[in-house]
């Protein structure tokens, strides 16, 4: 826990540290930049890590892998929370090295819209955004 996550809600700083732990995991051999993602819903806590191919177009991120785990695990309904944590950005990283791409933020608009985007930021605190905040006016397709 860095010195600006101290301080924050026991409940962020778990799901943070459970996106920390998750980007242990990563394949990240081509980028060396590994990403965890912990998404919370309505029965627990679901894990990933950023899955990286040597054709390096095919690479998955942290995010959309623990989205993809979530509904696999039947919590796909009132997805409440995720935390990102990108363990290998610099100290000094801008806020954006840390945030989620475009294609992430599109699947959170789809798959989790009312959820809290917690980011652990470079110097070690959490910054809190919404869907809304990332990704306003997202595509949607009116079906039926
Ligand atoms: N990455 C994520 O896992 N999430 C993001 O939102 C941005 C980028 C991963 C993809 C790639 O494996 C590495 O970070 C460097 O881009």
């Amino acid at each position: 826990m860095g010195d600006s996550e101290r301080g924050t809600d026991p409940a962020i700083a778990g799901l943070v540290s459970s996106a920390r732990a998750a980007a242990e995991l990563a394949h990240a051999p081509y980028s060396g930049f590994r990403v965890g993602a912990a998404v919370l819903g309505a029965t627990g806590v679901h894990t990933a890590a950023n899955v990286e191919n040597a054709s390096y177009g095919l690479s998955l991120c942290a995010e959309r892998a623990a989205l993809s785990r979530a509904l696999a695990e039947g919590d796909g309904e009132g997805i409440r929370a995720i935390a990102v944590a990108c363990v290998d950005a610099a100290p000094d990283s801008p806020l954006g090295e840390v945030m989620p791409c475009g294609a992430c933020r599109q699947w959170l608009a789809e798959l989790a819209p009312k959820a809290d985007v917690h980011i652990a930021t470079a110097d070690g605190g959490v910054r809190t955004f919404t869907v809304d905040d990332l990704l306003p006016h997202a595509f949607v397709l009116r079906r039926g």
